[in-house]
């Protein structure tokens, strides 16, 4: 008792999280990529190491200062984001708050693309694979506490609640990314939590906020 009062709820727990965008190749100089800043997924992983938890951070090339006192392993693609949340494994819960781009160009280019007159290039793309979705269904080695984001426009709840059951998680945190939230990119999030007792709203406030709450719910789940 008195160990966990000075480490914290999450001692001896060990916790994934994915954060940032991913980068696909196109050609050696070109590149799809979102905007995710990965400034949640980081405050996450900040907030879950202040609990006590051991944290393994699989980032993507974020803007974000990279947290300290956490395994930090960064990562291009969503290729290698898989690879390297599957090497993680076991963990006690994982958080995937990463923007994984959905689709990667089919062919990449190994020679850079040349402009030729007369020709526009056409890129064909193939499904990425969902790193979420996989880890939350592993038959083995499964996290007890799987949590995926979902930033979703128009019936933000309904979405999510589809989202969650299609991909076998335990909690989806979703965000409503309408422009007239102003959420994308500034320092606030409003997240309902998704879970098997239904919809949780909480209010506006600031990521860091957000983040904290998170780890004190999973610290709970966990402890349960
Ligand atoms: N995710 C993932 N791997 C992917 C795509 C998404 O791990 N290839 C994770 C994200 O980190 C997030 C959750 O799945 O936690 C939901 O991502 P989202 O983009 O909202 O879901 P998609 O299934 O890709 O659906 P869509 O983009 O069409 O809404
Ligand atoms: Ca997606």
């Amino acid at each position: 008792v008195r160990a966990a009062l000075v480490a914290g709820p999450l001692a001896g727990k060990r916790v994934l999280v994915t954060s940032g965008p991913t980068h696909e190749p196109i050609d050696p100089v070109r590149y799809i990529a979102n905007r995710s800043s990965g400034a949640q997924g980081t405050a996450i992983a900040a907030a879950l190491r202040d609990l006590g938890a051991q944290v393994v951070f699989v980032t993507g090339p974020a803007q974000a200062a990279r947290p300290e006192g956490v395994e930090v392993i960064e990562v291009e693609t969503a290729r290698q984001m898989r690879a390297a949340v599957l090497a993680a494994l076991p963990v006690d819960a994982a958080v995937f708050a990463a923007a994984v781009a959905d689709w990667r160009v089919a062919s990449e280019h190994l020679s850079k693309i040349k402009k030729t007159k007369g020709a526009l290039p056409v890129l064909e793309f193939t499904e990425n694979p969902d790193i979420l979705a996989e880890v939350a269904q592993l038959p083995e080695a499964r996290p007890r506490l799987v949590v995926g984001f979902a930033a979703e426009t128009d019936d933000v709840v309904a979405h999510a609640t589809a989202k969650r059951a299609r991909k076998g998680c335990d909690w989806i945190l979703a965000n409503d990314v309408s422009p007239a939230t102003g959420i994308m990119g500034g320092p606030d999030n409003a997240v309902v939590l998704i879970s098997d007792e239904g919809a949780e709203v909480w209010p506006r406030m600031a990521k860091a906020e957000v983040a904290a709450r998170l780890a004190q719910r999973i610290a709970e789940a966990l402890m349960a």
